[in-house]
């Protein structure tokens, strides 16, 4: 008998057969244990940069196995793009790695979210803080013009353990560099408007430490020649793992920030990424 693909016949069917269905349209795998992928995108799906939607696939028992994933693209992409990691026991990982072009994925048109501008109080900078797969919704924002509409500045960092973790980021960053229509709103002349602070905890590369740890003894601040911190000026997105957001939470809460949401916005924004 031939092993079966984690992504059986029958699921497959069962999936393509669902009003929920989207196509793959591409995969790229980064590590063994990151991956990204695209998917046809429902014609009434609107959402804001920056948001989620549960997407998934049959569970073995017949019913959808779903979970919730940032959404990469930016608002005006005719396909959905994400970025997930892959987790050996992981429920619906461990088998939506597998997912090749042409294959079917069952996605949830009802995006949510607080990591949108409707949440954050106008400012002069915006940080991106990113961990992992965190940066996933950070790849949607930044492709977003009006991103750069609103802020001064927009400062990204992505923190992984390992270097071969930060190429979905850099070249995501070094994308939106060349893009035609970006270049112009970030402006030839100022394409430091948009800086990228990439940092790895293991493996050795040019910055290393956990950003919470620079944000501390002031590296991030100098390495930039940017002030620290400052309610009157800062606005932050955060997205990583529970322990990533807590630590920053309480760092830009001691700067004087406060926690916005949709309803009530303000200086700052979290959001934690796929776990698993
Ligand atoms: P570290 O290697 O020091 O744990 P993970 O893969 O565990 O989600 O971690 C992704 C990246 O986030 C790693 O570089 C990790 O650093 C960092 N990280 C994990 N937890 C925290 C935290 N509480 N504060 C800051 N960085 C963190």
């Amino acid at each position: 008998m031939t092993e079966q693909s984690p992504v059986t016949q029958t699921n497959a069917t069962h999936v393509a057969k669902s009003p929920d269905a989207q196509v793959v349209t591409a995969v790229r795998h980064y590590t063994d244990s990151l991956f990204s992928f695209r998917v046809t995108r429902p014609a009434s799906l609107r959402f804001r940069s920056g948001e989620f939607v549960m997407i998934g696939l049959m569970g073995d028992n017949g019913k959808p196995l779903m979970r919730a994933y940032s959404i990469a693209s930016p608002n005006w992409d005719e396909e959905l793009e994400f970025y997930s990691i892959k987790v050996a026991d992981g429920p619906l990982t461990s088998r939506l790695q597998h997912i090749q072009e042409g294959d079917h994925i069952i996605l949830r048109p009802k995006p949510v979210g607080t990591l949108v501008h409707d949440a954050l109080v106008p400012g002069k900078r915006l940080w991106l803080f990113s961990t992992g797969t965190g940066f996933a919704p950070f790849a949607s924002l930044l492709r977003d013009p009006e991103t750069f509409e609103k802020f001064e500045q927009v400062i990204v960092t992505h923190t992984c353990r390992d270097v071969a973790e930060l190429t979905y980021g850099r070249e995501l960053v070094e994308s939106v560099k060349s893009d035609e229509m970006l270049r112009e709103l970030i402006g030839e002349e100022n394409l430091d408007k948009l800086v990228y602070y990439p940092t790895t905890t293991r493996e050795e590369s040019p910055k290393m430490g956990r950003i919470t740890h620079l944000i501390e003894n002031g590296e991030l601040f100098s390495d930039l020649g940017l002030p620290p911190l400052d309610p009157a000026t800062d606005r932050a997105m955060v997205c990583g793992s529970l322990a990533f957001n807590l630590d920053i939470k309480a760092l830009l809460e001691q700067a004087g920030l406060r926690e916005g949401a949709n309803s009530d916005p303000a200086e700052f924004v979290i959001e934690k990424a796929f776990v698993g």
